[in-house]
């Protein structure tokens, strides 16, 4: 990664969409994805090989990959958009390998209750499962990054001990994930906590493998990003117009809004490689799709566009 600049993983299509009322079809998703990247998305998280019963949103996404990679193909997509789908079994990993993306992502949590409710079984069965999945990808050759859950907090059981994360990460990091993302599942972390957190998981995992995955339920997620970032985390995963959340976590709303995060790195002289106004555009477009605003903050006012001086009346 260059330097003076931030990687940003859009969880749009995979996070955002998940925890959304209307289910949008394929043809949609890949339109929404297409945008994405031609506002100068890089990293796109696709969709989910979960189960159609637990999470009816992610249906279709064998037919979301393959759509979108017809349009890399033929030269719509550029060649270099790196797209990733989450997995969380070997029969996900299975459906992954069929559909032919080149990533996944696992994902475990740091309390019990959460991975129960989440994955049904436990943080251990969890990392059990991941094993085959570990197996195959090194078969097939495909990238796998890891997320933790519930890092900062948890729905059900209130504080997580640090300790406990750390050790998670580490677990994680051993399995052979190429990056590791930290999650603030529900957004209840605060800056204190992230610097705290982040300090000690440097000392398991390299800190240029760690990503910082904040939801934006206490609008504290913007800080949090910065407190990471000055704990040297370059890759940050956000979402569209704030879209989403999980549908296992009662009370969280959706990722930080891509939006804010470009316009905050940008105002600092950071690169992202993202149009502002161009994901903005976006924006309209999809509260249309999904029938509802956006929590959108940049997103629903602009960088600022002056009206013109106003004449001084002497
Ligand atoms: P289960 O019901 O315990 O699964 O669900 P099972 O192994 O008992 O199998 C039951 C049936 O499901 C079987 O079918 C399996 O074949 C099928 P049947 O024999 O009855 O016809 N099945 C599957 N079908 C499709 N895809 C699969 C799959 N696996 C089994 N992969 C399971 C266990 C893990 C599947 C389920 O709990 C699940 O899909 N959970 C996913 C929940 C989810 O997607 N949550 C949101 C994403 S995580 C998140 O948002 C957090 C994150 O953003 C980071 C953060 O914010 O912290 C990543
Ligand atoms: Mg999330």
């Amino acid at each position: 990664m260059a330097k003076n600049s931030v990687a940003i993983v859009e969880m749009g299509l995979r996070d955002g969409l998940q925890n959304e009322k209307v289910v949008l079809d394929a043809d949609t998703r890949v339109e929404f994805a297409r945008r994405l990247i031609e506002a100068g998305t890089k990293r796109v998280e696709i969709g989910a090989f979960v189960s159609p019963q637990w999470v009816p949103q992610m249906a279709g996404t064998k037919e979301v990959v393959s759509k979108a990679f017809g349009l890399q193909k033929s030269g719509q997509i550029p060649k270099k958009t790196e797209f990733s789908v989450l997995v969380p079994n070997e029969r996900g990993m299975q459906d992954a390998i069929a559909s032919g993306v080149k990533e996944i992502a696992i994902f475990a949590a740091c309390s019990e209750s959460f991975s129960q409710k989440n994955i049904n079984c436990s943080i251990d069965e969890s990392f059990k499962r991941f094993e085959p999945v570990m197996a195959l990808a090194k078969k097939h050759k495909i990238k796998v990054r890891g997320y933790l859950s519930t890092c900062f907090g948890c729905p059900f059981e209130g504080k997580v001990p640090e300790a406990r994360v750390v050790k998670l990460a580490q677990r994680m990091h051993k399995l052979g994930v190429y990056e590791l993302s930290v999650g603030d599942t529900i957004g209840v972390a605060n800056v204190g906590q992230v610097h705290s957190l982040f300090k000690k998981i440097k000392k398991v995992v390299p800190v240029k493998k760690l990503a910082g995955h904040f939801h934006d339920t206490r609008g504290q997620a913007l800080a949090n990003i910065l407190a990471a970032y000055e704990e040297g985390v370059r890759v940050f995963d956000t979402s569209l117009g704030g879209l989403g959340g999980c549908p296992y976590a009662p009370g969280a709303t959706g990722n930080v809004a891509t939006e804010d995060v470009v316009y905050m790195f940008h105002g600092m002289g950071i690169k992202t490689g993202l149009n502002l106004d161009k994901l903005i555009a976006i924006d309209p477009w999809m509260s249309e799709k999904i029938q509802h605003a956006l929590p959108w903050k940049v997103g629903k006012v602009g960088p600022l566009k002056p009206l013109g001086k106003v004449a001084v009346s002497k």
